[in-house]
């Protein structure tokens, strides 16, 4: 590869650099393809950089590699990222000897100005996003690309990922109901979407769950009990019940599985147990009933992309090109349907998007009997449901 110079965005880009971080997605590969594809059109050259902006870096196990419209072609329905992500390789804040953190930014920057990168998109969530609001600062040109399962993302309407992580947790609750409905148990599936409840409240109404337990609706398990006894009394002797991972009793703190730093240098905390802490919390007091939780994890994050996130990804990889081409930087390109805009990268940083427990969704969901465990038993949002 030949040597350049940072041009920064004042002309049209010869050299592009794309960069997948944080927790993987299905779609992130759709964007890589359209990325390519797109400045393919224009003569732009793309190149790959490894495990974040680890292939930017020295000592580590990743490089660079220029990726061609022939590689990218076959990549719109493959799950994950062929230039693999980390979400413990924040370069301002890099793992050092002894647990140190150290600033390798400059180190990055100067790796991107010898390969001749005019700019870098990097499509990550908001950590990663906020690693390229930093760069970008520094001089290192950046677009971003929102990308999680969560759906938390401030600065944009909806992120790819996450339609493909509801399909996964709908179909099992969908099988869940069954064995569910034969054992007359109560089944309750422990989903992802960290502080953020969308993953558990969409999945949980396009799925038919009885309860939907969210980060945003502090729960009574009382509430939550009287719900279930409710059920029984009309002839229903099963119950679906899907908590988020960062669902809490009112009062008690997240379910945690394991401390910031641990498991190789995790800068967050990892979530997990909320399910097995519910139904816990239930079953002390309806002791009579039978539990069984399910956590289904790394699998919503894997496989293929629905047809929508494939959509989504590929515009957002055509609509940072094409930003590029204008002379953007320091924005995030974002999906505000019908459109793809750009909006600063700062709003997209340091914010996360939650569920509005006052909001339609919410409101529509108590209108279909789901119970949030939020309110004294008895009290309801909705129509009671019959039969
Ligand atoms: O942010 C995406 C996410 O899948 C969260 O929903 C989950 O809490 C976390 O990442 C899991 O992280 P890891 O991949 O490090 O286990």
């Amino acid at each position: 590869m030949a040597e350049g110079t940072l041009t920064g965005t004042d002309k049209k880009p010869r050299r592009i650099g794309i960069t997948t971080g944080g927790g993987d997605c299905p779609g992130l590969n759709a964007v890589i393809r359209a990325v390519v594809l797109r400045a393919s059109l224009e003569g732009i050259e793309v190149v790959g950089i490894e495990d974040g902006f680890g292939g930017l870096m020295s000592g580590t196990d990743s490089g660079v590699r220029t990726l061609t419209p022939r590689e990218v072609l076959p990549l719109l329905d493959r799950g994950g990222t062929i230039l693999g992500t980390t979400n413990r390789g924040d370069p301002f804040s890099y793992p050092g000897p002894g647990g140190a953190r150290v600033d390798r930014s400059a180190e990055v920057v100067a790796r991107a100005r010898e390969l001749g990168l005019d700019l870098v998109i990097t499509v990550g969530g908001d950590g990663t996003q906020r690693i390229a609001f930093d760069f970008d600062a520094l001089g290192l040109p950046v677009i971003g690309v929102p990308k999680t399962i969560d759906n938390d993302l401030a600065a944009t309407v909806e992120t790819f990922g996450f339609g493909t992580a509801v399909q996964v947790v709908v179909d099992a609750l969908d099988r869940l109901r069954t064995t569910a409905e034969s054992h007359d148990r109560i089944m309750l599936l422990e989903v992802m979407g960290r502080d953020a409840g969308w993953i558990a409240l969409h999945s949980g109404i396009a799925g038919g769950a009885d309860v939907v337990l969210l980060p945003e609706l502090p729960y009574s398990a009382e509430s939550v009990a009287a719900a279930l006894r409710e059920r029984i009394r009309r002839g229903h002797h099963f119950s679906l019940i899907v908590v988020a991972e960062g669902a809490s009793a009112i009062g008690e703190e997240v379910a945690t599985k394991a401390a910031a730093g641990t498991l190789g240098g995790r800068q967050a905390p990892l979530l997990g147990g909320a399910g097995h802490r519910a139904a816990s919390q239930i079953a002390a007091l309806l002791p009579d009933l039978e539990y069984r939780v399910t956590v289904l994890g790394h699998i919503q994050r894997g496989g293929t992309p629905t047809a929508y996130d494939r959509l989504l990804a590929s515009r957002l990889g055509v609509a940072a090109v094409e930003a590029a081409l204008r002379g953007e930087h320091g924005v995030l390109v974002a999906s505000f349907p019908p459109d793809i805009r750009t909006v600063p990268l700062a709003d997209a940083v340091n914010r996360v998007r939650c569920v509005d427990p006052e909001g339609q969704l919410v409101a529509h969901a108590r209108g279909l009997g789901i119970e949030f465990g939020d309110r004294p038993p008895g009290v309801s949002g909705g129509p009671p449901p019959e039969g």
